[in-house]
């Protein structure tokens, strides 16, 4: 059964998009099938994975808004819902790009009937079934696109930096997720909470403590350094994975975790 994986946060730069890609690039070390999903108009992700856009060489390409807006008739749907998905060769892993208009969505989806489960309602059985595993990485906001993530998801990654603020936004965060639990997903679970830029500081080592007093068995073992391996990972296009650094090595010991949370 193919698990559905949302790594959400509304606080911007906590390592959502970090946490997607090298933690679905760990589970491929581990001979999992992985889809990854952007789900966030930035396409970071995306960018990250060697998608190009800014040169127009992949402006003709679906991207995840293409999906969704078909869904309400705005755009024709593909015919093959595989042909939605790209590959990227260097971290050997699936993906379905973004692109800036997914921007739009808040506006054209408002209107639309059951707009939380456009998302659930696009990834077919046909789609996910190729895969173990579906990573969706979310954008820094509370809207209707992570609404819809959360409705799609089976469990939720919650990334936290243990930096001042850490505990920003948790709390609206957790609204949503009780709303959507409640209403349209009852199967949906907090997998984890995990600490990401992590130092050797005072303030790193209170919130470790702070987070694992309020979330005890939810905290993942796994701690996510600090380590400027993060940024030139995102500008070479490949994992952290794939070359040998602690960052690497913190995201693969977390993919271990993640299997286990869903055995
Ligand atoms: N462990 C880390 N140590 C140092 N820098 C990191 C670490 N993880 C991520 N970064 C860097 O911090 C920035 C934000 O990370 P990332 O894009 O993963 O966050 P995000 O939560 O996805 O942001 P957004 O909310 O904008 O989508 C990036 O430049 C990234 O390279
Ligand atoms: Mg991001």
């Amino acid at each position: 059964m193919c698990k559905i994986i949302s790594i959400a946060n509304q606080k911007g730069g906590v390592g959502k998009t970090t946490t997607a890609m090298n933690l679905g690039v760990a589970l491929r070390l581990q001979n999992k099938r992985v889809l990854l999903i952007d789900l966030d108009p930035q396409a970071n992700l995306s960018a990250y994975l060697g998608f190009i856009t800014d040169d127009g060489t992949a402006d003709e390409l679906p991207t995840i808004s293409h999906l969704m807006l078909s869904a309400i008739g705005q755009v024709k749907k593909l015919n093959n819902i595989k042909d939605y998905v790209r590959h990227s060769k260097i971290n050997n892993i699936d993906y379905i790009p973004s692109d800036i208009n997914l921007a739009n969505a808040d506006f054209y989806l408002a209107g639309a009937i059951a707009r939380e489960t456009v998302l659930k309602r696009m990834l077919s059985d046909e789609l996910i079934q190729d895969y173990d595993y579906v990573i969706i990485d979310c954008l820094p906001s509370l809207g209707i696109l992570l609404m819809n993530a959360m409705v799609v998801s089976d469990s939720i990654i919650i990334p936290v930096q243990a930096q001042k603020f850490a505990f920003d936004g948790l709390t609206m965060l957790n609204n949503i997720f009780e709303q959507v639990k409640s209403t349209l997903n009852p199967k949906l679970y907090i997998m984890g909470i995990l600490p990401t830029v992590v130092e050797h500081t005072n303030v790193s080592n209170r919130i470790i403590e702070q987070l694992t007093e309020r979330y005890s068995d939810k905290l993942f073992n796994t701690l996510i350094h600090k380590s400027t391996k993060a940024t030139e990972s995102t500008i070479r296009n490949k994992s952290l994975c794939l070359n040998k650094s602690r960052l690497g090595e913190e995201y693969k010991t977390l993919a271990v975790e993640v299997i286990e949370r869903t055995a």
